[in-house]
């Protein structure tokens, strides 16, 4: 049998409450995902969907803890690795399309900054071509005039949704496997003129 992609089992994750308590935020969850599957979790407002999307990545927020079960990525343990291993995996094969992707970028650092960080850290594009690329990659979303959005800081028109379905298409050219998106109709880029694509879907083409 194939290793599945994500291979998630039986895990709980909580806290320790003001009282000593334990208690717990994700009880008991088993989830796979094979390759070129499309996974959907479904549930109300802090029913635990983003703790699992995390847990995935073997990262869980401050104050939460791994109770019981484990989570493997291409068979790895990731709550077994180490820093310098997670990071290797984290946005160089496994990436988290947060929801609100465009609050997501530091408001100091230009925008091209930090796209081209991707570039640097996750793949073998040279650095005289990162420039380049990331308009490119700018442009695929239909954004206008990309080699000036890289000159700017993550504030004012290019906010939010634009900004947002760039990443979703960053994601797609750097990470073919696999993306977890937190909310991902919230991360449509909507063309100026109200043209609304359907970027999932082409991500998913042209990522396999
Ligand atoms: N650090 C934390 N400490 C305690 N409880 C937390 C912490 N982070 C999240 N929670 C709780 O975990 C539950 C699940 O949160 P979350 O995974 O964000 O839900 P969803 O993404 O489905 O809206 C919520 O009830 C939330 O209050
Ligand atoms: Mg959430």
């Amino acid at each position: 049998m194939t290793t599945p992609v994500i291979d998630i089992r039986d895990i709980s994750v909580g806290f320790t409450a003001k009282s000593g308590a334990t208690l717990p935020v994700l009880r008991n969850i088993d989830l796979t995902v094979a390759e070129g599957e499309s996974v959907g979790i479904v549930g109300e407002s802090g029913s635990g969907k983003s703790t699992l999307a995390l847990a995935s990545m073997g990262f869980l927020k401050r104050g939460l803890r791994l109770l019981d079960g484990s989570v493997a990525f291409s068979g790895k343990d990731m709550f077994s690795l180490t820093r310098t291993e997670l990071e290797k995996i984290r946005g160089g094969e496994l990436a988290l399309i947060p929801q609100n992707s465009g609050q997501s970028l530091t408001p100091t650092l230009r925008i091209g900054a930090q796209l081209i960080e991707a570039l640097r850290l996750h793949s073998s594009v040279s650095a005289s071509e990162h420039s380049a690329k990331a308009v490119e990659l700018l442009g695929q979303v239909r954004l206008p005039d990309p080699k000036a959005i890289l000159s700017r800081f993550p504030s004012g028109s290019v906010r939010g949704r634009h900004v947002g379905g760039c990443i979703l298409r960053w994601c797609s050219w750097a990470v073919p496997v696999p993306g977890l998106g937190s909310t991902p109709a919230g991360l449509f880029c909507r063309r100026t003129d109200g043209e609304s694509p359907a970027p999932l879907r082409q991500w998913r083409t042209s990522a396999g």
